[in-house]
């Protein structure tokens, strides 16, 4: 199996432990959870996500088969500086439709990497899984999630008033989609060139 593709200078690689000591450094940062509601990280509370994951995606791997989880490392391609991650996970009981994810370190912010990253989330869930549709959700005041998947085609379906009270305050939740059919043909041959898959090595 594929384990890492490259596109637009970025290297989407399966996570792996050894990743999680960048994750975790990523996610006790105030700036990267504002709006993700869990507070600044701890070491502990980020392995003990993560590592279910990993276990998960990387047992499919190594059995040659396609994981339910794609949880994804992405680092600059050339130097391999850590730059955040992203993921797809799967809808229960709608298989080929999946939530999207991602989280950047904040030094890597307002450079178009974000919305390099759900571009390759994107490409990943209709190229190479062949799903159909795509789910993302972001509070309101989060601007720049919301520009991402708006760039990437994403559109509004919805919101949830009030949804989630953290912070002293209420927040809406935003409801956006995808639809692979809501893309031109062009659109997604220009994805698929876009990313390219290295060579996998031995798991
Ligand atoms: C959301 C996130 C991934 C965006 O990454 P990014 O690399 O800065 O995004 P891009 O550079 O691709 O910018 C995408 C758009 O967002 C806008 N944007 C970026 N940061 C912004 C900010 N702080 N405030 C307002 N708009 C912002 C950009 O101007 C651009 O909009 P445009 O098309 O109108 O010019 C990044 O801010 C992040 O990791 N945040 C913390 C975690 C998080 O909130 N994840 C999403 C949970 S739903």
């Amino acid at each position: 199996m594929q384990q890492s593709w490259i596109g637009g200078g970025m290297r989407f690689s399966y996570c792996t432990e050894h990743d999680l000591p960048d994750i975790s450094r990523m996610l006790s940062k105030e700036s990267v959870c504002r709006w993700l509601f869990f507070e600044p990280n701890t070491d502990e509370a980020t392995r003990s996500y993560f590592l279910p994951l990993i276990g998960e995606m990387w047992a499919a791997l190594a059995e040659g088969r396609m994981p339910d989880h794609h949880v994804f490392t992405a680092r600059l391609e050339d130097a391999g500086d850590f730059v955040g991650q992203c993921a797809l996970l799967p809808v229960d009981f709608n298989p080929g439709s999946f939530l999207i994810g991602y989280q950047l370190d904040d030094i890597y912010w307002k450079r178009g990497y974000g919305t390099l990253a759900c571009t390759f989330l994107v490409y990943f869930a209709f190229i190479v899984l062949e799903g159909y549709r795509l789910n993302g959700d972001t509070v309101a005041g989060n601007t720049a999630s919301r520009r991402v998947m708006e760039r990437c085609g994403f559109v509004l379906e919805g919101t949830q008033r009030r949804y989630w009270h953290a912070g002293g305050g209420y927040h809406d939740r935003l409801i956006f989609g995808l639809l692979k059919s809501d893309l031109a043909l062009e659109r997604l041959s220009r994805l698929g060139e876009t990313f390219t898959a290295e060579h996998s090595v031995a798991v």
